[in-house]
């Protein structure tokens, strides 16, 4: 491919547990041009994912993100018609060259794009794959019925709130788990049904009082360690407390307790071309609609990448939603 010019680029170089924004670097690559049937794009949004800090953690034992999963661009060369056209480029696995979006300009194939409408926003937009498919696929792998129950911890965070929204379109009632007194309300005004800050002590008897003693149809949890003890079935997605989680072995035995992992990926890697288009249109109606919003954080320029990396990592989130980095 002849070349344009040289474009800015995030790219990992390792892995480093504690302070992963070391695990990369800002490079420069040659900006390729776009062959008959792949177009350019220019990245203007591309979120910061609890996922890329895992991987620049070096915690996922096989499949390995790339640097930047998601995010919105604009087409700025190849198709006349497409030209200056909003699209959300599809990740392929089959792409061995390892770039993401976390870089200014990509090439990808003409067929892996999908158009995003005027009223959406790029800062929505930019989360279209990540949150919203995994709301989707946990809540149809949960299969509650309307009216009942299903609790989730980490629910202040983007994806938790977004649950929040679609369990509630659905019919279906959130008992929801935070760690800050101030996420009550304010999750509550999203469309929680309940909100416990597990840290005032006995979730499961609240739960209890809640549900009238029957208890939640189903969990999910993302944070691990010690809180999920002692609960029924849960569907695991996350790892935010650390990669181990504690399970009563009692419970497991006696009272039936199943746990379960999900992940978004391995959730539609069998998905037919006609199971694919309507879980995409099925998403994009709910951006368009505002059914789920995602929140959106604090946005850094592709040189302040570790700033960006540092703040979705860290102890003590902002919590300001969701981190991007944006072209200038
Ligand atoms: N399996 C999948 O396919 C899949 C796909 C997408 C996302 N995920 C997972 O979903 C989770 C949420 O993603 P996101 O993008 O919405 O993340 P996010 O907004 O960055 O999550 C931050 C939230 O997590 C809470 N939190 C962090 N550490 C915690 C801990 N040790 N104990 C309790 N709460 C903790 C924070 O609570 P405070 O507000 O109190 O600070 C904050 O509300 C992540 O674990 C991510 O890996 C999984």
């Amino acid at each position: 491919m002849a070349s344009l010019k040289a474009h800015l680029a995030v790219e990992m170089t390792g892995s480093n547990r504690q302070e992963p924004w070391e695990a990369c670097r800002l490079g420069k690559r040659l900006t390729p041009s776009p062959g008959p049937s792949e177009v350019l794009v220019r990245v203007l949004c591309t979120p910061v994912n609890p996922a890329n800090v895992f991987a620049l953690q070096g915690l996922y034992p096989t499949w390995l993100p790339k640097e930047g999963i998601e995010g919105i661009s604009v087409i700025v060369w190849k198709l006349s018609w497409s030209f200056g056209q909003r699209v959300i480029p599809l990740s392929d696995n089959a792409d061995q060259t390892g770039q993401g979006l976390w870089q200014e300009f990509k090439v990808v194939p003409a067929t892996r794009v999908i158009s995003v409408p005027d009223f959406i926003p790029n800062e929505v937009a930019a989360q279209f794959i990540v949150n919203p498919w995994t709301v989707i696929g946990i809540f149809r792998t949960l299969a509650t019925p309307k009216e009942e129950y299903i609790l989730q911890t980490a629910a202040a965070s983007v994806l938790g709130r977004m649950f929040i929204q679609y369990a509630h379109h659905q019919g279906v009632k959130t008992i929801n788990l935070v760690r800050r007194n101030e996420h009550i309300e304010e999750l509550k005004a999203h469309g929680a049904d309940e909100v416990i800050n597990f840290n005032d002590g006995d979730v499961v008897a609240k739960v209890r009082k809640i549900t009238g003693g029957r208890m939640a149809y189903g969990a999910i949890d993302c944070v691990g360690g010690e809180l999920t003890k002692g609960w029924r079935d849960c569907l695991i997605y996350g790892a935010l407390a650390g990669t181990d989680l504690k399970a009563g072995i009692l419970d497991l035995i006696f009272r039936g307790v199943k746990l379960e992992g999900f992940h978004m990926g391995m959730w539609i890697s069998s998905f037919s071309t006609e199971q694919f288009q309507e879980l995409v249109a099925h998403a994009m109606s709910l951006l368009g609609q505002k059914v789920i919003e995602p929140l959106v954080g604090q946005k850094f320029r592709f040189q302040d990448f570790k700033d960006a990396i540092k703040e979705e990592s860290g102890t003590e989130p902002q919590h300001g939603g969701k981190v991007r980095l944006v072209s200038e």
